[in-house]
């Protein structure tokens, strides 16, 4: 097997410079976030190779894609034909080993570092060496991820916002290892994609977006605890008088009440602030199953 020492000299190779159409990216895990960023990649032209570990996963995550693309199809966004050739440009896998010929591989499995790690470790061997890999995820540590391989000049953050074909945002973020050059494909991957890439020089947890957000929702649940106002006034209140698009209650329901609170965890346990300290009243709203939109409530009941 031909093995490429640097990420340019495999593009040069795979001509995908010179032909958009030819190009494909691997992505790991057809939930909510990899499905979006398939979505969004086929849409764009690229060509796709979904990968879960189940098959019912991918099938699920491409149902969804489907039911997404429809939507936009309705509102007039997008012809039929656009639609067609973009759900032709996936293929799904439930085989790791299919992403061989991807020109780079996004993962967006669980957050759980264990389960990365044994995914990198496993795609580091799967992948020629020049390719460059990225992590979608939302707050743990580049640096730990990549050291699961023998290239962690080649692993860096490339962490999009839910739902990822609309939000223009991408964080590239830099581990302690990750060079220049994996950083400017990354970059450059993501306004390929249509997104406004912004680089996070260091790899700090939660990066930048989560750092600001989370610390947001810990103060809105402390207002609630202390009887100060409802979550339904609070969010409002934010979107009223911040303009944004979510108040934070309706946000984290979107996103998943369990992400929310995972994120804090991580937090407290990274920087070992009480200031990250999860209010207890989400405790219990996980622990009750509440997990948000995707449980039918959270903060808010959906079932009507
Ligand atoms: N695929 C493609 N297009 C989609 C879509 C999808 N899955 N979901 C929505 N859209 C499009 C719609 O077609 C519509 O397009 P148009 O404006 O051209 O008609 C546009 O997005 C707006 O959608 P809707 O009209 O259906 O609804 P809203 O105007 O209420 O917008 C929203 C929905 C974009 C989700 C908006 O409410 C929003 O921006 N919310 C905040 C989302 C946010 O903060 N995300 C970040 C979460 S944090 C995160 O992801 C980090 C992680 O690490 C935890």
């Amino acid at each position: 097997m031909r093995l490429w020492q640097t990420h340019a000299e495999y593009i040069e190779h795979k001509g995908v410079m010179a032909n958009m159409s030819e190009r494909t990216i691997g992505i790991a895990g057809a939930g909510t976030m990899g499905g979006g960023i398939a979505q969004l990649a086929a849409t764009k032209g690229f060509r796709v190779i979904l990968y879960d570990i189940h098959r019912d996963a991918v099938e699920k995550g491409m149902q969804r894609i489907a039911k997404s693309l429809d939507k936009t199809v309705q509102k007039g966004k997008l012809s039929s034909e656009e639609r067609d050739a973009a759900l032709s440009r996936i293929a799904t896998t439930a085989e790791l080993e299919s992403l061989a010929g991807a020109e780079t591989v996004i993962e967006a499995v669980i957050e759980n570092m264990q389960v990365k790690k044994d995914l990198f470790q496993r795609l580091d061997r799967i992948l020629p060496p020049g390719v460059v890999m990225a992590t979608n995820t939302s707050s743990l540590s580049i640096t730990e991820i990549a050291q699961a391989t023998q290239r962690p000049d080649k692993v860096g953050g490339m962490h999009f916002f839910n739902p990822a074909p609309v939000m223009k945002l991408v964080e590239v973020v830099r581990g302690y290892h990750t060079s220049d050059e994996s950083v400017d494909y990354l970059m450059n991957l993501a306004r390929a994609f249509g997104k406004e890439p912004i680089e996070v020089k260091k790899d700090s947890p939660g990066f930048i977006v989560n750092r600001i957000m989370i610390p947001q929702f810990i103060e809105a649940i402390r207002l609630v605890e202390e009887g100060v106002a409802t979550p339904e006034d609070i969010d409002k209140a934010v979107t009223l008088g911040l303009n944004y698009p979510m108040g934070p209650f309706t946000l984290q329901d979107f996103a998943g009440v369990d992400i929310g609170l995972h994120v804090m965890d991580y937090f407290y346990e990274e920087f070992k602030d009480s200031r990250f300290a999860a209010p207890m009243l989400l405790r219990q709203l996980v622990r009750a199953g509440r997990l948000g939109k995707k449980t039918g409530g959270g903060w808010y009941d959906y079932n009507e």
